[in-house]
């Protein structure tokens, strides 16, 4: 039996079981055989929930770009690792090979060094899905820098919040970028950040798109020259297992956006595990994320678990609109891809046009489909099986989040029998637990409650950045003993999971985590605005989109409300950026409160989906007349 491949149902109980008894002995042997490492580690695992710490492989030494790059080099130096797919469907694809990836990172790492880069050091990347970002990713961690990619739709707003909170020295971008027939002026949004940003020596700068930009003297420059300059090799910086490798931003569903820090060596093995087994990935396979990297699917599944593999990733610029509904499935067809990995956002946005998009090409070459962020419903779950999959490619629902650093509930296709809206079974090693309301764990099938994990597994966030005790309240104080995800979820009579979506104030908008109260603190900001509340309310393509109740001090009463409207979308769009703008917005004389102050966000959310037959306890609200004119109105 081999712990690092399943290959069949029987074979994944096997596993599962062994590395439930074991965890310790199930991981050790998976890191032993399939990785290298400069030295063995003393202790294979540390943890305590209640402080919490937990470490994996304490005392190992290693760099992930070396199992991730060099190690390949050998045997597989002139196949693809990256194979880059541009906006525009005329411009060629770009084949990377390791030999190449090697090079080029190394390139990058001699030019991050030369600007005073060490381990340690953060470093934010703002670039969009071209080749620099996934080498300037590679790059840092070969230096030992901890990187912290933030998503290139965000606004400078957002940015500088980012840059700051990390402390970073250096920020990664580019002249612009494309988005189908679009370009956006990121190195604009990347110069007005940076008016908030004293602590940013240096920015490097990618070419990518024709424009005029400002270049700072002393501070901006092109990285093209400086990496023509630069020696093509640099020996990879040994890692202790649980440094640092990347921050990553989350929305909480209160105060600042939470640096989730994940570790080198646990973070390592369990992407690559999870990535072979949960694609079934064979060697010669073409395996196609169509994430941002700026999001934890492009880190662990673009990015690291393919490449520890040895395998060959796709990383797509353009979007699927372009230039015709049709792009993802020219894409298919051209590159013979065989796992294609979405969002059911994607999914449903696709199933809305013609067939014809997708029948004029040839999608044999799939053989497993996947999909990720947020809850499938059962519509699109069908409409991917039937006319993606043509029923030969099982579809993995996979659960998992920023903070898991890895898949954790998914089939391993070909082993675990599907079934529709269903995430299924936990992987090796995840051990989940559903508690009821009162804290105690519900046993046995069928259940109902809220999602944790009982026992670490090697991806998990170790911390949030510059704040741990944040880190503790959020996952670690709900449930004793327990991480604690925010989602709830049913588990079925075989034991199968299924995400019924968040039980915080988090919504979820086309696969992005959005927290409510930063939205509210953005359009407060707004002079005209006194208060406001958002809730989340079913949408046809993007499962759920944003509701925005707003009171208007006096001075906005006398105020234009399409304008208002505008206004208000353009404050968001400024703060947070353009995926965080509201669908609707309804201006209200007041908010529903408790006695204690707090928004009756529940009553807000019923009557913004149109769900108002039982608005439930209303006994303990203040002004229970402001419900009735709510419902009123938008009704
Ligand atoms: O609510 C769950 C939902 O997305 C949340 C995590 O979001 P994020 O940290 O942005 O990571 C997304 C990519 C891993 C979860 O708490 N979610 C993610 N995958 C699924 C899902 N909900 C239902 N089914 C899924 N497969």
């Amino acid at each position: 039996m081999s712990n690092y491949h399943i290959k069949h149902l029987e074979e994944y109980f096997q596993v599962y079981r062994k590395s439930v008894r074991d965890p310790e002995n199930f991981w050790e042997e998976v890191a032993e055989e399939h990785f290298v490492w400069r030295k063995k580690w003393d202790k294979v695992l540390e943890w305590d929930f209640s402080k919490p710490e937990i470490k994996w492989f304490q005392g190992a030494q290693l760099n992930i770009t070396e199992n991730c790059i060099d190690r390949h080099l050998r045997i597989r130096g002139e196949k693809t690792a990256i194979l880059f797919e541009p906006n525009d469907p005329n411009e060629e694809a770009e084949n990377i090979t390791y030999k190449d990836l090697h090079g080029r990172v190394c390139r990058m790492a001699n030019v991050l060094s030369e600007k005073g880069i060490k381990k340690g050091d953060r470093v934010v990347i703002y670039l969009p899905m071209i080749p620099e970002l996934a080498v300037s990713v590679l790059a840092c961690a070969r230096i030992g820098a901890i990187h912290s990619v933030v998503f290139a739709g965000f606004s400078s707003t957002a940015l500088s919040t980012r840059i700051n909170d990390c402390g970073a020295k250096m920020v990664i971008t580019s002249d612009g970028s494309y988005r189908g027939k679009k370009t956006i002026d990121l190195k604009g949004i990347v110069d007005e950040a940076l008016n908030d940003c004293p602590d940013v020596e240096t920015v490097l700068v990618a070419k990518r798109i024709d424009s005029k930009i400002d270049m700072k003297a002393g501070r901006d420059e092109w990285l093209a020259p400086l990496l023509e300059g630069a020696y093509g090799d640099f020996p990879p910086e040994v890692m202790d297992a649980e440094d640092p490798l990347f921050i990553l931003y989350t929305s909480g569903s209160t105060g600042k956006p939470k640096g989730m820090l994940h570790t080198t060596g646990g973070y390592m093995i369990y992407t690559a595990y999870t990535f072979k087994n949960v694609f079934q990935y064979r060697e010669n396979d073409i395996y196609w994320c169509t994430a941002d990297i700026g999001w934890i699917t492009g880190h662990s599944y673009i990015i690291y678990g393919p490449l520890a593999n040895g395998a060959t990733t796709v990383m797509f610029e353009g979007v699927p609109s372009y230039p015709d509904f049709g792009r993802f499935w020219e894409i298919v067809q051209k590159h013979k891809i065989t796992q294609f990995y979405t969002a059911p956002t994607a999914i449903r946005a696709l199933a809305k046009e013609n067939l014809d998009f997708i029948k004029k090409y040839d999608l044999s070459s799939l053989k497993v489909l996947g999909t990720v962020g947020e809850p499938i419903n059962e519509e699109a779950w069908h409409w991917y099986n039937d006319h993606v999959g043509e029923k030969q490619c099982p579809i993995v629902d996979t659960w998992w989040q920023t903070e898991t650093g890895g898949i954790l509930i998914s089939p391993v296709p070909f082993s675990t029998p599907t079934k529709p809206t269903y995430a299924t079974l936990p992987l090796p090693g995840v051990q989940p637990a559903l508690m009821d309301e009162k804290g105690a764990e519900i046993k046995g099938n069928p259940a109902d409650g809220r999602l944790c994990i009982k026992y670490p597994w090697p991806s998990m966030a170790r911390s949030i950045w510059g704040n741990h005790q944040r880190y503790k309240d959020t996952y670690f104080s709900a449930f004793e003993n327990k991480y604690f995800t925010g989602d709830g979820a049913l588990r079925d009579e075989v034991g199968y999971y299924r995400i019924t979506g968040r039980v915080d104030d988090v919504i979820i908008v086309s696969g992005h985590n959005l927290g409510t109260a930063p939205i509210e603190d953005a359009i407060n900001e707004h002079p005209a605005v006194a208060e406001s509340a958002i809730v989340g309310f079913p949408h046809d393509i993007k499962g759920n989109a944003l509701y925005g109740y707003v009171t208007l001090k006096e001075t906005g009463e006398s105020r234009d409300r399409d304008n208002l409207r505008k206004e208000i979308n353009q404050v968001i769009t400024e703060h947070i950026g353009p995926i965080a703008k509201l669908d609707k917005i309804q201006f209200t004389s007041g908010l529903p409160k408790t006695r204690s102050g707090k928004i009756m966000r529940r009553i807000l959310r019923k009557i913004a989906s149109k769900d108002t037959g039982n608005l439930g306890d209303t006994s303990t609200l203040l002004n229970p007349e402001v419900v009735e004119e709510i419902m009123e109105e938008a009704l």
